[in-house]
């Protein structure tokens, strides 16, 4: 029996499908290769090229393989995109999402464990925030993520599927051993344009305003270890596996760091001054989002790894001095 890590070949789902085939677990990869990249897959896992929108694809995939639950990376994840382009995220996450549920309830594959994020919840009341705490998105991507979850729910209803969606906060670091990380193309979150200056690909880095309610005026994000990710998709699985319920779980490390104090620890961490300019605020950014993963903790018995900055930045690091065109070196 296997795991479906859709999307496998993305940032955390690589991270992910690594994770399980050094658990031992028997491991099938679906990718469109949009946005992932053939190299990151790990070479124990069986590798399908192909798109959940297309129904023959995700049939073919539940028709060869026997597979006992799934786990769903596979959508856009770009925020600044979903705003110019907001049916690319509609056609691809929803309905991306559809045809794979139908697709699982056609087969009687009945577990799913997919990538949902901190921005279904916009801009926070308090933090650190709890599942619990009203979801209103201010950007398309987290409404379709948003909008994906309550898929699960009524196929749920409908049909018995089972579901557990995790809603990571910031997102970062490499595999420790260097051999998979970060690959954006354009690359836009803040550790990986921040190495790029030490990197040589970039000469400065830009702060997205400095006016914020915060401390030292930038925002403030929980910056969650990509591996301490990974962990929590098998263990979510297996939740699943063993009878949970449908449930909603943050994932972040519950502290807090601003924009300038990530640039001061990457200093550190590489050496280099990282000269930086301020720019006026990028649309729609929350002043502060902190997640309260107790849930999570209490419940999965998720404990993660990477709880200091200067070693989550460092794993980072190691990647990306290594390969500084990502999967192209
Ligand atoms: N930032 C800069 N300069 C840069 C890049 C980012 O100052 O060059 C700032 C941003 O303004 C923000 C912080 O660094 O304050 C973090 O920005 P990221 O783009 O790294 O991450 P976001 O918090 O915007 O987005 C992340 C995920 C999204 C998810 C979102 C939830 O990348 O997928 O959290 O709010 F939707």
């Amino acid at each position: 029996m296997s795991i479906l890590v859709l999307g496998g070949a993305g940032y955390i789902g690589s991270h992910t499908a690594l994770a399980l085939v050094n658990a031992g677990r028997d491991v099938v990869v679906a990718d469109n290769l949009e946005t992932g990249f053939r190299k990151a897959v790990p070479e124990m896992a069986r590798f399908y090229k192909g798109d959940i929108r297309d129904r023959a694809f995700c049939d073919g995939l539940f028709e060869r393989e026997q597979i006992d639950g799934v786990i769903h990376f596979a959508a856009n994840s770009q925020v600044g995109e979903s705003m110019t382009n907001p049916l690319k995220y509609y056609a691809n996450n929803m309905g991306g999402t559809r045809v794979l549920l139908e697709s699982m309830v056609a087969h009687g594959v009945g577990k799913i464990v997919f990538s949902s994020t901190a921005a279904t919840y916009g801009e926070p009341e308090r933090v650190p925030i709890l599942e619990t705490d009203a979801t209103v998105p201010t950007n398309c991507y987290g409404e379709t993520k948003l909008s994906m979850e309550k898929m699960m729910k009524w196929i749920s209803v409908a049909h018995g599927l089972r579901y557990v969606a995790l809603r990571y906060f910031n997102a970062c670091g490499a595999q420790p051993d260097g051999s998979i990380g970060e690959a954006h193309n354009p690359e836009t979150h803040l550790i990986p344009v921040i190495l790029q200056v030490p990197g040589g690909q970039r000469e400065k880095i830009s702060i997205f305003g400095d006016d914020y309610p915060t401390p030292d005026g930038t925002c403030i994000r929980d910056y969650i270890h990509v591996c301490d990710l990974a962990q929590a998709h098998i263990l979510a699985l297996d939740y699943l596996l063993s009878s949970g319920e449908n449930n909603v779980f943050n994932l972040g490390n519950g502290v807090g760091f601003s924009v300038k104090e990530v640039i001061e620890e990457a200093r550190k961490v590489t050496g280099h001054a990282i000269p930086t300019e301020v720019l006026p605020r990028r649309a729609g950014d929350p002043a502060q989002l902190i997640a309260s993963s107790e849930k999570a903790k209490t419940l999965l018995g998720w404990k993660p790894e990477f709880e200091d900055l200067h070693t989550i930045i460092q794993t980072a690091w190691d990647w990306h001095k290594t390969h500084p065109r990502g999967f192209e070196d």
